[in-house]
C-alpha cells in the first residue's frame, strides 16, 4: 500500500513546476508542510510491520528529499525569472531629445546688440503698428515723399466709410527715435532692434518683412567723427579687425548730412570678387546726423544738442556673414537650414 503511494507521488513530483511564488508555495504546502501528502506517509509509516520499516524507511526518506529538492529547484527558476522581468538595463541609450536652434536673424541681432552694448547703447522700443507721425512726418518726410505711396508702405484702414492713412506697419525702425526723443531729453544713446514691413513682392532679395536696428545718439557737441568711429568699432567687432569702412554721400529726409556705409568684402578682403561685384566693398548701413528738423519736431532743442542715427538690416548682414542666398529662408521654418547655426550663438 504505502510502497505504492511512494511510487505514485515520486512520479508526480518530478513532473512539478510553478511560474510564481504563490505557486510554488502552494505545491510546498501540498507535499512538505505538517499536512502534506509526505508528511502523512510518514505518519502512516508508523504503523507498517517491524520486518518492512528498513526498505521502506529509505525509500520515504528519498522521496522526501526528491521533493525537497525538486521545491528548490522551482524556487530558483521562480526568482530568476523574476528578475529578468524586472530587469532595466539603465545603460540604454534614451529616445534624443531634439533640442531647438536659435534663428540666425536672433543670433546677429544678440551679436549685434553685444557690440553696442558694450558702448553705452540700451534698448529701446516701439510698436510695429505705427502713426504716419512716428514714420513719416516726425522724421521730416515731405507730404509727397515716395515712401508714403502705398506701393511702398502696409496703411491700415481706420475706419470702412474713410480710408484713412494714418496708421502704417511701420517701414523702419527711426520710429523709434522719434518715440525715444518724446519721452526724454538728451543724453539719449539707444539701439532699437525690431521688424519692419515694406509693400514689396516676395523674391529671394526681397521680402514685405524684415528686421532692422536703428542706432540713435543725441548730446551736446556729437559730431560726425563720432559716429564714424561708433561704425568703423562695430565693423571691426562684427567682421575681424581688419575690417575697413567708407562712407558714401547719400539721402535720408531725417539726417543731414547722410551717407551709407561700406566694409571692406569679407570674402575677398578688398581685393575685389564675385561677391562684392568686384569693387571690394559691400554696403551695409544708412546713416547721418539727425536733422535740427527732426529734433524739434521731438522737442529737442537743436541750437543746444546734436546727434547721429545708423539704421541697419539684420538680414543683410546675417547674409554677409552666413552667406545666405535667398532672403525667404529666413521665415520658412525649414529645419534643415536652421539645423545649420546649431553651431552659431
Ligand atoms: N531708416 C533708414 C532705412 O530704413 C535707415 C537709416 C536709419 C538711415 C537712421 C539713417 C539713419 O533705410
Amino acid at each position: 500500500m504505502i510502497l505504492e503511494k511512494i511510487e505514485a507521488l515520486k512520479g508526480q513530483i518530478k513532473d512539478l513546476h510553478a511560474s510564481n511564488e504563490e505557486a510554488l508555495e502552494a505545491l510546498r504546502i501540498k507535499y512538505l508542510s505538517k499536512k502534506g501528502e509526505i508528511t502523512a506517509l510518514f505518519n502512516e509509516f508508523k504503523t507498517v510491520a517491524p520486518e518492512q520499516k528498513r526498505e521502506l524507511g529509505q525509500k520515504l526518506n528519498e522521496l522526501k528529499n526528491l521533493a525537497t529538492e525538486k521545491i528548490a529547484q522551482i524556487k530558483e527558476s521562480v526568482q530568476t525569472q523574476a528578475k529578468e522581468q524586472n530587469k532595466i538595463d539603465i545603460t540604454r541609450p534614451s529616445f534624443p531629445a531634439e533640442l531647438g536652434t536659435r534663428h540666425p536673424i536672433s543670433v546677429v541681432r544678440k551679436q549685434i546688440i553685444d557690440i553696442f552694448s558694450r558702448v553705452g547703447f540700451t534698448l529701446a522700443d516701439g510698436p510695429e503698428v505705427e502713426d504716419d507721425w512716428h514714420v513719416f512726418s516726425a522724421l521730416n518726410f515731405a507730404a509727397d515723399h515716395p515712401a508714403r505711396d502705398m506701393q511702398d508702405t502696409f496703411f491700415i484702414e481706420q475706419n470702412k466709410d474713410d480710408v484713412t492713412r494714418n496708421i502704417v506697419l511701420r517701414s523702419h525702425t527711426s520710429s523709434v527715435q522719434v518715440r525715444t526723443m518724446e519721452r526724454k531729453q538728451p543724453p539719449i544713446r539707444i539701439i532699437c532692434p525690431g521688424r519692419v514691413y515694406r509693400n514689396e513682392a516676395i523674391t529671394a532679395r526681397a521680402h514685405c518683412f524684415f528686421h532692422q536696428i536703428e542706432g540713435l545718439y543725441i548730446d551736446k557737441n556729437v559730431s560726425f567723427a563720432d559716429l564714424k568711429q561708433v561704425l568703423l568699432y562695430f565693423a571691426k567687432e562684427l567682421f575681424g579687425p581688419d575690417t575697413k569702412i567708407r562712407l558714401r554721400p547719400s539721402y535720408f529726409p531725417f539726417t543731414e548730412p547722410s551717407a551709407e556705409m561700406d566694409v571692406s568684402c569679407m570674402l575677398c578682403g578688398g581685393e575685389g570678387c564675385g561677391f562684392c561685384k568686384h569693387t571690394g566693398w559691400v554696403e551695409i548701413l544708412g546713416c547721418g546726423m539727425v536733422d535740427p528738423n527732426v529734433l524739434e519736431a521731438s522737442g529737442i532743442d537743436s541750437t543746444v544738442y546734436s546727434g547721429y542715427a545708423f539704421g541697419l538690416g539684420i538680414e543683410r548682414i546675417t547674409n554677409l556673414k552666413y552667406m545666405v542666398k535667398d532672403l525667404r529662408m529666413f521665415s520658412e521654418n525649414d529645419v534643415r537650414f536652421l539645423n545649420e547655426f546649431r553651431s552659431a550663438h
